[in-house]
């Protein structure tokens, strides 16, 4: 009897939840939780090679940088050691710090690199083959970063990627089809076409996928550190390869190649610390300064998806891209008002303009800061320790791939990140992206990024750790996940599944997810003024928050990738 009882409680609670107008489907799905640790990233495979080195006794840097290197190996549409990335990372012992391991432009890169004789912008250039490498950060970066916060040696969290990619891992579907749909790029590098094809022919889900020359350029990694990958036989590889197809990395880009330890971006956004990376992306500032513009509102449970939220949201965005725009770049090159641009002050003035229409995008301009003094296809992981470390890193090749380009004899893919840069004024790259004289190529400079890797605190322990690929739209998916988390009381799961919008000022529409505008909402946006640019998908972001109360850690990894939250 009692047993009935409390099964038709449990059933009605079910209907009630169902039948409820404030039901989300989302809400139904609780997310991966554990007590000890967790890693979610866009390979499972590499999640659970950071679980293992947690379970080792590892810390979360440990875990993070053997994820790197395994993600290497087993998402190749996007994890790397020819790209670079970002790291920011929250200690147990209360410091905030950020590792910076961005491509740099070649030595021999200039400005003009990317136009034609008529002085119009080549793409193609810009986006593929050798031309389009930056000289690549991720080894440099990962060592650096386990050397200094990392408890472990090189060799135990760089075994299990060396392992994979000599042993093989049967291939996900996504992950087969991702390479029959660029075997066609492919077939123009032969060391390329023969990575990426099963003896010519396309590889199938479930074909196993061996990766030699990788493994060996891994334990070469292994053995000497970056030098292994930076000086001697890899590198000449990488400069042959760069050569042969008229790219620009030499071997003094290569050697000189160091990773940068940042001071993080910090905000607050209702009482919740928010540390995040600064310059050379552009991610935590943009970050920043919405959260701050939204902080003036106070928005309801029920607000969520609303035109009138989604309206706010819209014009905090347009107005950080267009900051964005005229002021980013790389911090070594120039001078830039972070701190005006993060400030409260600043994002007050902001929301004073905000009325209840569609600011048009030529109305926007970038603020002006008189004291200032102008000199001018990627993944995201997130770890927790359990003990306070976290980790948040995004990485990236750029596109799909990169630039196609396998270093032939090394077995991994260069990066195509020039096509970051301001390649020429008032021309947008492939995100859309309109950049200035900040981010301007020249030689050894960074370029630009959105990537926004994040750890919001509350009281000073890890709260959120979250981060996502999908270049410009990067930025307001990190806001998203936050905002379904802080202001509308998601579990990391809920926020993370929400369909999301995305602006960035230029072009003048809003893109959108599908479910994310109901038609009376879009209606009432087009009354506000709004335009709207296609239905797509934005982000894959890749989440963790822990509950400080009773230790627990959940983790989720977006429905809209092939990734998996794995703790234990
Ligand atoms: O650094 C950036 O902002 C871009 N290179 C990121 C590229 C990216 O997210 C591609 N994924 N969809």
């Amino acid at each position: 009897m009692h047993i009935s009882i409390s099964f038709k409680s449990i059933i009605s609670g079910i209907l009630i939840l169902l039948f409820s107008s404030r039901f989300v489907f989302a809400s139904a799905k609780i997310p991966v939780h554990a007590k000890h640790g967790m890693v979610v990233s866009a390979s499972t495979i590499a999640s659970k090679v950071g679980v293992e080195i947690l379970k080792k006794g590892g810390n979360a840097i440990d875990a993070a940088v053997a994820t790197g290197f395994a993600l290497a190996v087993t998402y190749p549409f996007a994890g790397n050691i020819g790209g670079g990335g970002f790291m920011v990372i929250h200690l147990k012992n209360g410091i905030n710090t950020t590792i910076d391991f961005r491509e740099k432009a070649p030595g021999k890169a200039y400005k003009n690199m990317f136009l034609d004789k008529n002085g119009n912008f080549e793409p193609k250039l810009s986006l593929e083959g050798a031309t389009s490498s930056g000289v690549p950060g991720s080894v440099a970066g990962l060592i650096y970063t386990l050397k200094k916060y990392g408890t472990m040696k090189l060799k135990d969290v760089i075994q299990p990627a060396i392992e994979l990619a000599e042993n093989g891992f049967p291939l996900d579907k996504n992950t087969a089809e991702s390479f029959k749909e660029y075997l066609h790029d492919f077939r123009k590098y032969p060391a390329s076409f023969k990575k990426f094809s099963n003896n010519g022919e396309p590889y199938k889900e479930g074909e196993i996928f061996k990766q030699p020359e990788l493994a060996s350029t891994l334990k070469e990694i292994e053995d000497k550190g970056d030098d292994g990958f930076y000086k001697g036989k890899i590198a000449d590889l990488l400069v042959q390869q760069i050569h042969s197809l008229g790219g620009y990395i030499s071997k003094e880009d290569l050697q000189n190649y160091k990773p940068v330890e940042r001071k993080p971006v910090t905000g607050t956004y209702r009482g919740y610390e928010i540390v995040s990376m600064p310059p050379p992306s552009s991610g935590g500032v943009a970050l920043i300064e919405m959260l701050n513009i939204l902080e003036n509102y106070n928005f309801k449970q029920d607000d969520w998806g609303s035109s009138e939220y989604i309206h706010k949201l819209v014009e905090a965005m347009k107005f950080a891209f267009a900051d964005r725009t005229k002021y980013l770049g790389d911090p070594d090159f120039v001078k830039m008002p972070i701190a005006e641009l993060t400030s409260k002050k600043y994002a007050r003035s902001i929301f004073e303009k905000i009325t209840n229409r569609a600011i048009p995008a030529h109305e926007i301009l970038p603020g002006k800061f008189p004291e200032f003094h102008e000199s001018m296809e990627t993944t995201h992981y997130s770890v927790y320790d359990g003990e306070g470390n976290a980790v948040s890193t995004t990485t990236t090749l750029n596109s799909a791939f990169g630039s196609k380009v396998v270093v032939a004899g090394a077995g991994f893919l260069l990066n195509n990140e020039m096509d970051d840069f301001s390649a020429k004024p008032g021309v947008p790259n492939q995100f859309g992206l309109m950049g200035s004289e900040a981010n301007s190529i020249q030689p050894n400079k960074r370029m630009l990024s959105s990537m926004t890797p994040t750890i919001v605190l509350k009281d000073g322990k890890p709260y959120i750790i979250v981060g996502s690929p999908g270049g410009s739209t990067i930025i307001t998916v990190v806001l998203q996940v936050i905002m379904n988390c802080i202001d509308f009381n998601m579990n990391i799961r809920q926020a993370i599944d929400m369909p999301r919008i995305h602006d960035q000022w230029l072009p003048d529409e809003i893109y959108y997810e599908r479910f994310a505008l109901s038609p009376d909402v879009k209606n009432n946006l087009i009354k506000m003024g709004y335009k709207f640019g296609h239905e797509r998908t934005l982000g894959l972001a890749e989440g963790i928050m822990v509950d400080n109360n009773d230790g627990t850690i959940y983790g989720a990894s977006d429905p809209r990738g092939p990734g998996s939250a794995v703790g234990y």
